[in-house]
């Protein structure tokens, strides 16, 4: 039989192919954007993962979605020293979430109180930051010369080991989620329309960009 994990992933990866080919991202791992262009990305993934993580905050007890609580994946100081790498210490008034920022973070509150919700959302973005943002990150580090410390932070997980082992924990906890197959469409659904909201961010980034290229 097709494990939860599986299914999801195959039933998500068209979107996947989506996020993954979006035209910001393309000009970023070409080389062809500025510092201040990549930390716009940097911004938004900023206000995204206080929204992210907040709710993780809130689900520590939670039998079901606090089964995806995990501390050492927290996001808000990595990025505030990959934000001051990029901007400097006044980082703070530099930036601003974009709208298509303001709609995944208003969907992730939304969601919060329901455990499918609150992991479709996580899955997005973790599973994405320990497999492709792997690769991300060490394209980064050639194109801006990051080092450990600030500046691609964001996708450093050195408190979680073995990613690939973490991976694989993970996908077992989501193939020993209590939901049936009702659900488990239901949380499908979300993971679709969480990539669609992220890949939106992505959009913008790039309008903003080229208009004020
Ligand atoms: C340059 C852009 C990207 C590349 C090259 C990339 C590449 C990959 C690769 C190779 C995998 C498979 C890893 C494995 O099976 O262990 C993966 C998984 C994943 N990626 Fe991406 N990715 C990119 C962007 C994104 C974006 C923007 C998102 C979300 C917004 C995302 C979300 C995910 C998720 C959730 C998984 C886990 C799928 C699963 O195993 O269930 N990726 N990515």
């Amino acid at each position: 039989m097709t494990s939860f994990s599986e299914i999801l992933k195959n039933a998500t990866w068209g979107d996947h192919e989506s996020a993954e080919d979006e035209s910001y991202l393309k000009e970023l791992m070409s080389g062809r954007l500025s510092e201040q262009d990549y930390g716009e990305l940097v911004a938004q993934h900023y206000f995204a993962y206080l929204a992210l993580d907040g709710a993780a905050k809130t689900l520590v007890d939670h039998p079901v979605a606090g089964r995806f609580v995990f501390p050492e994946l927290y996001r808000e100081p990595a990025l505030e020293r990959d934000l001051r790498t990029v901007y400097g210490a006044g980082w703070r008034d530099r930036i601003a979430p974009s709208k298509a920022t303001r709609t995944l973070v208003a969907r992730i509150e939304q969601v919060a109180d329901w455990p499918g919700g609150y992991i479709a959302h996580h899955y997005t973005r973790y599973m994405g930051d320990l497999s492709g943002g792997q690769f991300i990150r060490m394209e980064l580090q050639k194109i801006y010369g990051y080092q450990k410390g600030g500046g691609v932070d964001f996708y450093l997980f050195d408190e979680v080991g073995s990613l690939p082992r973490f991976k694989n924990e993970y996908r077992a906890r989501l193939d020993a989620l209590p939901f049936g197959e009702r659900e488990q469409q239901r949380m499908i659904g979300e993971v679709k329309l969480a990539y669609q909201l992220n890949t939106e961010v992505l959009g913008e980034l790039f309008h903003v960009i080229k208009a004020a290229a």
